[in-house]
């Protein structure tokens, strides 16, 4: 009996110690997947070995929240279809993704309840629409009402297109637009996914780089984070090239500045823009741009200025007119005229200085419409009197406020680009 469970215990060992030299040879045994596709890297394993992760981490205390999908950001997409009678429909939809590369497919979830269910079963087929930021009230209308209560294309002044490969809706105005035909129907629960397979991708020329790819910076997508809309962030790094930082002997392409400064950022990239779209320009906004103007640093606190701002047609076309350097007010669809104001200068020599402040003042302006993705120009008026007087009397201002300039602004076509002015000869140390 004794003999026999010894016997056991030895073949028991002899299975163990097999064992182990087994997932030892294997490395481990933890089968890491590396990507096959194009994704896939050539760094040989040894390169790797060599090289340590060097940054302090730690592991953060978490607190379970339960069942939440918490991925972010997601897509802030918008699905068009046509219903069984033509009607072009739209709906917000951000349970969505590229589901495959090859066939290149794209998932969208939709409950049964949206006119939009209804209509792809009818159709067999949707069009993925990408929304950049200025879309966003759009966006969020038509994840709000359904297309059995309104026309949300009439609603929102959209243009339906009819796609050119597929039975269904693109939205004119997008700047990215996607046929799909739908290849496969999942349903999951509260929703079902339409898989559809993508037939033809189109983007606004302008926004497309001389191979094809997308500049992303120009488009600004709209995409979702948890409870918000959001803008795309700065530009961080490559994929599939920003992991070389930590391979001995690889270089990353593209290299992040992540110390970058989006005040200097903006200040470097604002040049004075000319050429406008037919985009208007919010009140809010041109409230935002006088806030900014009156940030301005200003002597002994005076605050010796007063801004007109400008939205109305005649008024922008009037001052075109009679400023010989302000042409572009014809396109410009705002202004705002910087104003120095004489009752509220300091005394003396100091009351002079409303010009600075007024300067000041106007840079800030241009800095903040930059800042926003609007685009301005200064065009002198002081101290040209005629022109001091011409302004004043389109405006209707008092004698004691002198208009200093007007700012021209609107959406720059993208015509108009920064200039380097940088020039060593310009600067002194310490003395001249
Ligand atoms: C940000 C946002 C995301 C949405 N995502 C989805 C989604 O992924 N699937 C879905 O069925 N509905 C989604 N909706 C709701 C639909 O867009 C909404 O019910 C819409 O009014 C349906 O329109 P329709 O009846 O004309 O199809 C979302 C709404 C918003 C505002």
């Amino acid at each position: 009996m004794q003999n026999k469970s010894t016997l056991l215990n030895i073949v028991l060992a002899i299975v163990i110690v097999v064992l182990v030299i087994q997932i030892t040879q294997r490395g481990g045994g933890d089968s890491y997947h590396q990507p096959s596709d194009s994704f896939s890297q050539d760094t040989p394993a040894t390169e790797l070995q060599n090289t340590t992760v060097n940054t302090s981490r730690s592991v953060n205390l978490k607190k379970s929240v339960g069942v939440k999908g918490y991925i972010m950001p997601k897509p802030a997409l918008v699905i068009g279809s046509y219903s069984k009678d033509g009607k072009p429909d739209i709906m917000t939809a951000a349970w969505t993704g590229i589901a495959s590369s090859d066939p290149l497919s794209i998932a969208v979830s939709i409950r049964e309840s949206r006119q939009t269910y209804e209509n792809i079963l009818a159709t067999g087929c949707f069009t993925v629409n990408v929304p950049s930021e200025k879309f966003v009230v759009e966006t969020d209308y038509v994840g709000n009402i359904s297309g059995r209560d309104e026309d949300k294309f009439q609603k929102l002044g959209l243009t339906p297109v009819k796609g050119d490969y597929v039975n269904a809706p693109y939205i004119g105005e997008f700047p990215v637009v996607i046929e799909c035909q739908v290849t496969d129907t999942i349903h999951l629960g509260s929703h079902v996914q339409f898989i559809g397979k993508v037939i033809d991708t189109k983007v606004d020329a302008d926004l497309l780089y001389d191979n094809d790819e997308v500049n992303v910076e120009k488009l600004k997508p709209l995409i979702l984070g948890e409870g918000f809309y959001y803008g795309y962030g700065k530009r961080l790094a490559k994929p599939f090239d920003i992991y070389k930082t930590l391979v001995e002997g690889k270089e990353p392409s593209y290299k992040p500045d992540l110390l970058a400064n989006e005040t200097l950022a903006t200040i470097f990239s604002r040049k004075s823009v000319r050429h406008y779209t037919s985009e208007k320009v919010s009140n809010d906004q041109l409230t935002l741009m006088v806030k900014a103007g009156m940030a301005a640093p200003t002597a002994v606190d005076k605050r010796p200025w007063a801004f007109v701002a400008i939205n109305n047609r005649a008024v922008l076309d009037q001052l075109a007119e009679s400023l010989p350097y302000a042409k572009m007010l014809k396109q410009a669809t705002a202004a705002i005229v910087v104003c120095g104001d004489l009752s509220k200068t300091a005394e003396g020599y100091r009351k002079a200085y409303w010009i600075q402040d007024c300067s000041a003042a106007t840079e800030n302006i241009l800095l903040a419409t930059e800042s926003i993705g609007l685009g301005a120009v200064w065009t002198g008026v002081h101290p040209d009197q005629e022109k001091e007087i011409e302004v004043q009397k389109i405006l209707n201002l008092p004698d004691d406020k002198i208009p200093l300039n007007v700012i021209a602004i609107g959406y720059p076509t993208g015509e108009d680009q920064p200039k380097d002015k940088w020039d060593e000869n310009n600067l002194h140390w310490n003395q001249w």
